[in-house]
């Protein structure tokens, strides 16, 4: 965690609610194939995963767009999968085409899976205590070090798709079948990730983000109890009319709620069960302007990362002036570069005058954007 030093860090004052001027930098994937020397990394690890379990590697990779653009934050280099890895799944990623589980379609392998609290799990984790341990010691003392996890819906339609299938339509599928299931893969996720980020926040992380990426895959609603598409069997002799009046004449439960911000608040309290003043951060991305203006009242986070779907001045006039905002350049505009960057670097900072912001794209950084872009953004920011 951060100790005395770490209120030095630009970014923890703003995730203290400090508005700063120019605001902290930095981007979702900042380390990746866009930058030449990661590439020669990566070829020198092997596998991806290799290069996310070798902490030589993975701190090198992390550490190579400081030193190149000197961003406010490093975030540890891992990937979200190494948690269903960790749980048992196969999990590979094919050069070219991204990530690939053997999707769980069913209880039988549910049931496969490692344990919560199977010692297991965090041992297979090790690795990546280790990277975030070496990181707070290499880095600049001003530097923040973040450390992350996938959100458990997030990382729950990986595993039920086996792919980011483009609609994700098979975890979708599941969620509006089988409910039962998908809430105990969410419940499993929610245990391991909460004692995953405390670990890496006992291991130097000083904030951790949470990266809610499918967000806009979940069912628009779930079946009520009782409609004549809910597959779920009744339990004993419960029927419809034994249940509340309200579970029958609401509005069907907005899935939003269930399965993304309610699991991410419980991962929340866990986190600061253990860690009081851990510093979080969650990302939404495709929950729309009313999804990521619920994100820090109902999850308990410090800071919501928008998407570049969202307006940014709209989503400030509708939250707090108090609300740590962080993101929204589109990845795209840094593709592009020139005027058109300049341009979306400037609304930014005018929709964010005065309050607390974090600078970063509305999504990562794509293998094809130009250094120079990079760079050009980064003057044109802190002026
Ligand atoms: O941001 C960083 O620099 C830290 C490292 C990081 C990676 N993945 C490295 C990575 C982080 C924070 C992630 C999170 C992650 N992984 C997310 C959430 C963020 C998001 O982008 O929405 C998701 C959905 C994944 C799953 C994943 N991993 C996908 C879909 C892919 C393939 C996409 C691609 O660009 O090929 C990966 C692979 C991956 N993770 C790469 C990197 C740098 C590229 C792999 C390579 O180098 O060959």
């Amino acid at each position: 965690m951060a100790e005395a030093q770490g209120t030095n860090r630009k970014l923890m004052r703003v995730l203290s609610g400090e508005a700063v001027s120019p605001p902290p930098a930095w981007m979702m994937r900042q380390a990746g194939r866009y930058l030449p020397e990661y590439r020669a990394t990566r070829a020198e690890a092997g596998s991806f995963l290799d290069l996310c379990y070798s902490p030589d590697f993975a701190v090198e990779v992390t550490l190579q767009p400081i030193r190149r653009f000197g961003f406010d934050a490093a975030i540890l280099f891992s990937d979200i999968l190494v948690v269903p890895h960790a749980l048992g799944q196969d999990v590979r990623f094919v050069e070219g085409e991204g990530p690939r589980l053997d999707p769980m379609t069913g209880r039988a392998a549910f049931e496969r899976l490692k344990r919560a609290d199977d010692p297991a799990v965090l041992a297979h984790l090790a690795p990546v205590f280790e990277t975030v341990g070496r990181l707070r010691a290499e880095l600049p003392a001003e530097t923040t070090l973040l450390g992350f996890c996938g959100a458990p819906w997030t990382v729950a339609s990986y595993m039920i798709g086996g792919r980011g299938t483009p609609d994700l339509a098979p975890a979708r599928a599941l969620a509006e079948g089988d409910t039962a299931l998908v809430d105990a893969l969410i419940d499993r996720l929610v245990a391991v990730q909460t004692a995953y980020l405390i670990r890496q926040l006992r291991a130097g992380a000083d904030a951790v983000q949470i990266f809610e990426s499918h967000a806009g895959t979940l069912p628009r609603a779930l079946p009520r109890p009782g409609d004549a598409t809910d597959p779920v069997e009744p339990v004993g002799d419960v029927t419809e009319s034994a249940l509340p009046a309200e579970a029958s004449e609401d509005a069907p439960e907005d899935a939003l709620t269930r399965w993304s911000l309610r699991p991410i608040a419980r991962m929340i309290a866990g986190v600061r069960a253990e860690v009081p003043d851990a510093r979080i951060i969650v990302f939404a991305r495709g929950s729309g302007l009313d999804g990521h203006a619920r994100v820090v009242p109902e999850t308990g986070a410090d800071a919501v990362g928008v998407d570049w779907g969202v307006d940014l001045a709209a989503l400030r006039a509708r939250v707090p002036a108090s609300t740590v905002t962080q993101g929204n350049l589109h990845p795209e505009t840094l593709i592009a570069g020139g005027d058109a960057l300049d341009a979306e670097v400037d609304a930014i900072l005018r929709a964010t005058v005065a309050v607390p912001h974090i600078f970063n794209l509305g999504h990562g950084i794509t293998p094809q954007t130009p250094v120079a872009h990079v760079e050009r953004m980064l003057a044109r920011l802190r002026g």
